[in-house]
């Protein structure tokens, strides 16, 4: 079987919707999750953050402002409060509608059990992409936990047939080797941002990481690195690929996977050939 890392060979980069389908719906949320693999994203891609009482929510910002209608720091916020606030209206207001929206799932926190209980559900064996934004405060409980969840749903020995293929990704070359030493068969990515590559760029990894995810505007910089890592046999990830050259360029340069908010777009542009 070809596996997530060695897609390029055989076709175009596989789809992996970024916050869920959240070009069109409030980014996190079930629904935006639901609305990616309907229009036939290969994966989707989650942050997680730890509460106060030491649950993962799949939220971006260390911040609850820009995504709901609450206010403070998720890490210092229980997730019964979290759970109270609405974090969808911030994109689309319910009055904007043009038919009333009694969907629960609508402006509904989502925790990374959640998100992971509807993916093993729903069957198959779609890309799971997994990034701890690891807050200091929490020594490195993000990384215990989150083994623990994996566990808890049997996605902590690597790719298996019928089975969700999760991949934890992270800025921090330390989360990466907690994750590695707690659960070793978990697949690691290591990303690196056009900003400041927490990496030589020399194309080799960290011990124990398969796969680097660059940010697209270093690729458009410096597109000779997608051939460099992949001659020390690593995967390649690109993020957040949104627009239609930026598709074309990582389909040229034989890019394994595109991490999109825009999944439909992506899907139909490398459709068309
Ligand atoms: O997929 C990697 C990408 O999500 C990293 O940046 O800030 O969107 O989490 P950010
Ligand atoms: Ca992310």
């Amino acid at each position: 079987a070809v596996t997530v890392e060695q897609h390029q060979a055989t076709a175009t980069p596989l789809v992996v919707a970024h916050r869920g389908a959240s070009d069109e719906e409030a980014e996190h949320t079930l629904r935006a999750y639901r609305k990616a693999f309907a229009h036939g994203a290969d994966g989707v891609e989650c942050d997680v953050r730890l509460t106060a009482d030491h649950h993962l929510v799949c939220v971006h910002d260390r911040r609850v402002e820009r995504t709901s209608n609450g206010a403070g720091v998720v890490s210092t916020l229980e997730l019964a409060r979290l759970e109270e606030l609405d974090w969808a209206s911030w994109k689309t207001r319910p009055e904007d509608l043009e038919a009333p929206d009694s969907d629960p799932e609508r402006a509904r926190l989502l925790t990374l059990r959640r998100l992971l209980a509807t993916i093993v559900e729903e069957g198959g064996e779609p890309i799971v992409l997994v990034e701890t934004k690891h807050p200091t405060r929490h020594g490195d409980d993000v990384e215990k936990t989150l083994v623990q969840v994996l566990r808890s749903f049997d996605l902590d020995r690597g790719d298996r047939p019928g089975r969700p293929r999760v991949r934890v990704m992270s800025f921090s070359a330390r989360a990466l080797q907690r994750v590695h030493k707690l659960s070793p068969q978990v697949p690691l990515v290591h990303l690196v941002s056009a900003k400041g590559p927490s990496l030589p760029l020399d194309g080799t990894l960290p011990k124990g990481v398969g796969v680097v995810g660059l940010d697209i505007a270093l690729v458009r910089r410096k597109p000779k690195l997608v051939r460099k890592f992949r001659k020390h046999g690593h995967g390649v990830f690109v993020w957040t690929v949104d627009e239609t050259a930026d598709l074309d360029l990582c389909r040229e340069l034989g890019v394994d996977v595109v991490i999109t908010n825009r999944p439909r777009r992506a899907i139909d542009r490398f459709a068309a050939g």
